[in-house]
């Protein structure tokens, strides 16, 4: 597919929607916020780029300061393998022949991707599609800190696991990944933070088990855009922040303006059946709702629900609106990652002109 010829210098209200407009000065300021921070503090970023999903973006995020990327999925990493990314860790475990074949495939060309395991049964696993191969597995336990989503409890349980990887011939033991992803959105910032810390404990205490037991760990990677600041002074090596970049609905929620909402979605009313309510072309094909709806970005007193798969309602209960067909409205997403994954193409723009218009590559590869 290839990308829609658009003279560079354009303004974006030429651009046809629903699309997803990207402020560029907003995504920089959001860098810089990020990047002097950590780079002050020496502790290295992955960024996760579930977010972004596109290799221009995740080049962005290198030349900012990104230590390596990470990616959820096989079919990510082999998108950013291809775009000349080598530093990559694929944060999921990768369970099942067809995938590890997959991934032997990918790391007998790249072999800087890293993975991660939290069974025996997935350690034996890799080590049998790694020796198939004749390739060396850089290997990650995860830990669940509390969570409670995938990731081997932490302590004795997790000890096993390492014992187990080092014993094997193909795979390389680099560390431990820890993701406090339950406490990401708290709005209550004391209560992130408090909670923060016990994952941290959990952490940082199985580290000390393994390091005792004679692991050399020489990673600890964690933290997220609601944690990282935390995760770094609990002793993570690198934080693995993804929203950050172009924040959403519910991370505005949770940690206020530290970051910039870089993106929106821009859409057109299609029709307006009365004086209050308008009708818009992004219904759920275009806005995730796994977070709750979208919001309006200049009108805060209309609310935006999905209409079906193309098309929104735009209401006001008290007034009548004062947009008209043909108008076109921002939405922040409620939810980045999910609503990015809906799209084509980012189409980024400073002060309303557009720079660039960039191919979500990785949107769609859940495998
Ligand atoms: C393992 C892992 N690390 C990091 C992140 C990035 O977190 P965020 O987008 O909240 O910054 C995620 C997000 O789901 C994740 O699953």
């Amino acid at each position: 597919m290839s990308v829609p010829t658009i003279e560079s210098g354009i303004s974006i209200d030429l651009i046809d929607t629903p699309c997803l407009i990207v402020d560029m000065d907003l995504v920089d300021k959001n860098l810089n916020t990020l990047f002097s921070k950590f780079r002050e503090r020496k502790v290295n970023v992955r960024p996760h780029l579930k977010t972004v999903k596109s290799p221009e973006f995740a080049k962005l995020l290198l030349a900012a300061g990104a230590r390596g990327v990470c990616v959820a999925k096989v079919a990510e990493a082999e998108v950013m393998a291809e775009a000349g990314i080598e530093d990559i860790l694929i944060t999921t475990e990768i369970i099942g022949r067809p995938k590890l074949e997959r991934l032997t495939r990918l790391i007998s060309k790249h072999p800087e991707v890293k993975v991660v395991v939290d069974s025996i049964l997935g350690v034996e696993a890799m080590q049998e599609a790694a020796s198939n191969a004749n390739v060396k597995l850089n290997v990650l336990i995860e830990l669940n800190v509390g969570q409670n989503r995938a990731g081997v409890e932490p302590g004795e349980p997790a000890l096993k696991v390492a014992n187990e990887i080092t014993k094997q011939g193909n795979l390389n033991f680099l560390g431990v990944q820890g993701y406090e992803g339950h406490v990401q959105l708290l709005t209550d910032e004391s209560e992130r933070k408090r909670l923060c810390c016990e994952a941290m404990e959990k952490l940082m205490s199985t580290v000390a088990l393994l390091r005792e037991n004679g692991h050399s760990i020489p990673v600890i990677t964690t933290g997220g855009t609601g944690t990282s600041e935390y995760c770094a002074d609990a002793g993570a090596t690198e934080l693995q922040p993804g929203s950050f970049i172009f924040m959403d609905g519910a991370y505005n929620r949770a940690i206020g303006n530290r970051y910039e909402t870089a993106l929106t979605l821009v859409s057109t009313i299609i029709s307006k059946p009365a004086k209050n309510r308008c009708v818009i072309d992004a219904g759920f094909k275009s806005l995730s709702t796994d977070s709750g709806n979208a919001q309006l970005k200049a009108f805060p007193d209309i609310s935006y629900r999905p209409a079906g798969d193309e098309h929104g309602i735009l209401e006001s209960s008290t007034e009548s609106i004062a947009l008209n067909i043909g108008d076109r409205v921002e939405l922040i997403p409620s939810h980045i990652d999910t609503t990015v994954n809906l799209h084509d193409y980012y189409y980024c723009h400073r002060s309303g002109k557009i720079e660039n218009v960039w191919r979500l590559e990785a949107r769609g590869k859940v495998q």
